[in-house]
């Protein structure tokens, strides 16, 4: 079998180079490892009608990978529209942000009906596709008509939101619909795949049978597929990383003084305004901190061009410089925030500097800067992971201080009792926590997930060839353009 990935973001792997998301983070030691294709955005766009889509194609390990260049005409409307103003902001259960307009949606169906062309390039007969996150819900579905009869299976990043929020989706039932032309689908938690389900049974009315759903166009398996990390290359990582000038500069200027640790996409999903309240709180409550304890937040900016994330920088901006203004010293400042992203490298060294690392996403498909954190430590005195709830992590990583990103109070509290927690009690955490990532790594999760795609693929073949019992409600695969 011959594997091709897809993905709107992805990376060179240049080792000193930043890397924007969880996702680009994840793919690139697998894709490195296992021959694979990995097809995305170049980052840029390319006018006019392309007849042959325009990729550059450059060795990846023992893969390759496949930069192609986005139509200008739709890439607004289906990155910063569709995708980043609608169901980014559903998928987060935020349908109170989404802005979109039709145009919005032809360009998503657009880029979709793009891809699926360029990928027909990389196609082979034992080829098997596999497409990442809600920048291609439909891809799948053009797959299909363009007569691709080869596994397709779909992984999504983040949450899929409860049935009331998707439907606030434009075109969400063709959306949904298109999706089942995927012979897998793989979620990061049990509570989205039972979202997707329900929207499955009660919008679409459709009936699911031990984790499959049988349509007119054939089986689609629904399953759950905890992303993990390299949890071994991050830790030697790690280790290496402290002697990095970034590091040593960083752990000179702090003189014995207790550093905490957020690294995040500055969005809405991550819970920042929040996170940097609860600090606030946490010098009021507890004076004897402040000049002991500070914040390192690194708050990396993607998606600028969209309202609400411009909304985003300047209020947290903001809220930083006051709450630097109420509780700094001429000779402390309690809060570094830092708008820029570093590399894995650096990160690692980072994260391993850092006695808590918090994580307190709102909603969170996973979030691996959780499981890097973790792996980053040092086993004979580790730090304290003050995770949220709400992000999929919190699944696996049950014992990390648990919080809720909604109660400020609960939060200081939590950051404040991990500043001075014992070392045998983060040991046994620590411990726990790095038991569960190794038996859930990267490698894991995508062996777990290529199975299942065979297995799926086989399952949907079996049942084409069995009559069809149920009178057939005929969906058109894309309609957008009829
Ligand atoms: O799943 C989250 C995601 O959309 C990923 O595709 C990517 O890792 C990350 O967010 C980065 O987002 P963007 O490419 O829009 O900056």
């Amino acid at each position: 079998m011959s594997l091709v990935v897809v993905s709107n973001r992805i990376t060179r792997g240049h080792a000193n180079e930043p890397i924007t998301g969880g996702l680009a983070a994840a793919l690139l030691p697998i894709v490195e490892k296992s021959g694979a294709i990995w097809v995305g955005s170049s980052g840029r766009v390319r006018d006019g009608v392309q007849k042959e889509p325009f990729a550059e194609i450059e060795a990846l390990g023992t893969g390759a990978l496949a930069m192609l260049d986005l139509p200008a005409a739709h890439y607004e409307g289906y990155y910063e529209g569709f995708a980043n103003s609608a169901l980014w902001p559903a998928l987060h259960s935020r349908a109170d942000l989404i802005r979109v307009s039709q145009g919005d949606y032809l360009s998503y169906r657009e880029v979709n009906a793009f891809m699926a062309r360029a990928l027909l390039r990389f196609r082979k007969p034992e080829t098997a596709f596999w497409i990442q996150d809600y920048h291609f819900l439909a891809l799948g579905a053009e797959l299909r008509e363009l007569g691709v009869d080869q596994p397709v299976g779909f992984f999504l990043h983040t949450p899929w939101a409860p049935r009331d929020v998707m439907e606030g989706v434009p075109h969400h039932r063709e959306l949904v619909e298109a999706m089942l032309a995927y012979d897998l689908i793989g979620f990061q938690t049990e509570g989205d795949c039972e979202n997707f389900t329900n929207y499955l049974s009660s919008t679409l009315d459709l009936v699911i049978e031990d984790g499959t759903v049988a349509t007119p166009h054939g089986t689609t398996r629904l399953a759950v597929f905890p992303i993990g990390i390299d949890v071994e290359k991050f830790a030697r990582q790690a280790t290496k990383a402290i002697s990095h000038p970034d590091v040593s500069r960083l752990r000179r200027s702090l003189n014995g003084e207790k550093l905490a640790i957020g690294v995040d996409r500055l969005d809405y999903s991550k819970g920042l305004i929040n996170r940097v309240k609860a600090f606030d709180k946490m010098w009021t409550l507890h004076p004897s901190l402040a000049r002991t304890a500070s914040l390192l937040q690194v708050a990396t900016p993607s998606r600028g061009a969209i309202e609400a994330y411009g909304q985003l920088q300047s209020e947290l901006a903001k809220l930083v410089s006051d709450v630097n203004g109420l509780h700094g010293e001429v000779d402390w400042t309690p809060i570094r925030y830092l708008n820029k992203g570093f590399s894995q490298t650096v990160l690692a060294g980072l994260y391993r500097t850092a006695q808590v690392g918090v994580v307190t996403p709102l909603h969170d498909g996973m979030n691996l800067v959780a499981k890097e954190y973790v792996a980053a430590q040092n086993p004979a005195d580790p730090g304290v992971l003050v995770l949220s709830k709400f992000a999929g992590a919190a699944n696996e990583l049950d014992t990390a201080l648990l919080v809720n990103p909604h109660d400020i109070d609960g939060m200081a509290r939590a950051i404040a009792t991990a500043l001075s927690m014992p070392l045998l009690e983060r040991r046994m955490r620590w411990e726990a926590m790095m038991a569960k990532l190794r038996r859930g790594s990267i490698q894991q999760w995508f062996e777990a997930f290529v199975e299942a795609l065979q297995k799926a693929r086989a399952e949907r073949e079996a049942a084409a060839l069995r009559p069809v019992l149920r009178p057939p409600n005929l969906w058109p695969l894309r309609s957008v353009n009829a």
